[in-house]
């Protein structure tokens, strides 16, 4: 992972800070497998540089941004580069106080104490990904504020008083504007230092197409990074909804290609359908065809060996 930051243009100096703060918080026997070790890097310098030079400082990041700008990879990417346990939480409507510190359960006859993750995390030196937070009543939250800001406890009534292991962070993902979605309050807000996720850039987009399919040939991965930026140009202008706009489903459709299906169904399925409304889709389904013959096929747009 330290060899990827390099070559992704991170300072030498907050790499070696990382470095140190791995040397300074091994790992302890039994948390190895929590460790992640990610599938999908984030690429993007600038991100990496706030997000490490915070987690470094002992801050908790909140990541705000649009469906698939990479808030979960960067949040296991963090992880993994401090070389931490992770715990991925998901918030919902429900999640209370239970759900997140833990319950008082019957084992054996007798009363004991189940550790929510929150709590395993906490003490462990864990990394916290609080998967949109957002969906959680504010109110159910309120029990995480000594967690999160200078006090770094749990302390809670009707439980032990648990301190946060020096190397805890917790990193809170949210996505406005998907139904459901509420604001976060300003309490809870003030207690991370929130990173606005861009869409990932062109020159990125390339970059990960190529990583994800070494063998697609260069210019087609030209071509679907110009589609990806043809859609984003009509979703700045209002055209279109930021439905299509989707990075998921633009690789979910290359690869839907490579298992054998034209580019025309694939895209139907990854991009155009995501569209609701009629016009709309014949709107994006005439930007897809600018950049992308419906007929190509695995063997036109991919290296044949
Ligand atoms: N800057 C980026 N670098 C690498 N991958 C990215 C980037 N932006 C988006 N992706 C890709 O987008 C996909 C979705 O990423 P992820 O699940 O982290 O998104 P998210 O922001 O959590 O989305 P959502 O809000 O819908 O949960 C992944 O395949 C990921 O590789
Ligand atoms: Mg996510």
């Amino acid at each position: 992972m330290l060899d990827f930051l390099r070559r992704e243009g991170v300072a030498e100096s907050t790499i070696k800070k990382v470095e140190e703060f791995r040397a300074r918080y091994p790992l302890e026997d039994g948390s190895h497998y929590r460790v992640p070790k990610p599938t999908y890097l984030y690429y993007g310098t600038e991100i990496w540089e706030k997000a490490l030079t915070a987690l470094l400082t002992g801050e908790n990041l909140l990541l705000v941004g649009p469906k698939a700008t990479g808030k979960n990879v960067l949040a296991e990417n963090l992880a993994a580069v401090f070389c931490r346990p992770e715990w991925d939480v998901s918030f919902y409507l429900n999640t209370d106080a239970a759900s997140l510190i833990g319950t008082d359960t019957f084992r054996n006859g007798m009363v004991s104490f189940r550790q929510g993750p929150i709590c395993q995390c906490a003490e462990q030196g864990g990394f916290g990904v609080l998967d949109e937070i957002n969906m959680a009543k504010n109110e159910s939250l309120a029990v995480l504020h000594a967690t999160l800001d200078f006090r770094r406890i749990i302390d809670v009534p009707g439980y032990e008083r648990i301190s946060l292991h020096p190397a805890t962070r917790f990193i809170a993902t949210m996505n406005y504007g998907y139904a459901g979605t509420r604001e976060l309050n300003e309490a809870l807000t003030s207690r991370f230092l929130v990173i606005n996720m861009p869409l990932i850039s062109n020159e990125n987009l390339k970059k990960l197409l190529l990583v994800q399919f070494p063998d697609l040939k260069e210019e087609y991965a030209e071509q679907f990074c110009l589609l990806f930026g043809d859609i984003r140009a009509k979703c700045e202008s209002g055209e279109i909804s930021t439905k299509p706009l989707d990075l998921r489903g633009l690789i979910a459709s290359v690869r839907l290609v490579r298992n054998g299906l034209t580019a025309a169904q694939a895209l139907d399925m990854g991009i155009i359908n995501k569209s609701t409304d009629d016009f709309e889709r014949q709107l994006v389904s005439d930007i897809v065809a600018v950049r992308i013959a419906p007929t190509l096929a695995a063997e036109d747009i991919f290296e044949q060996t």
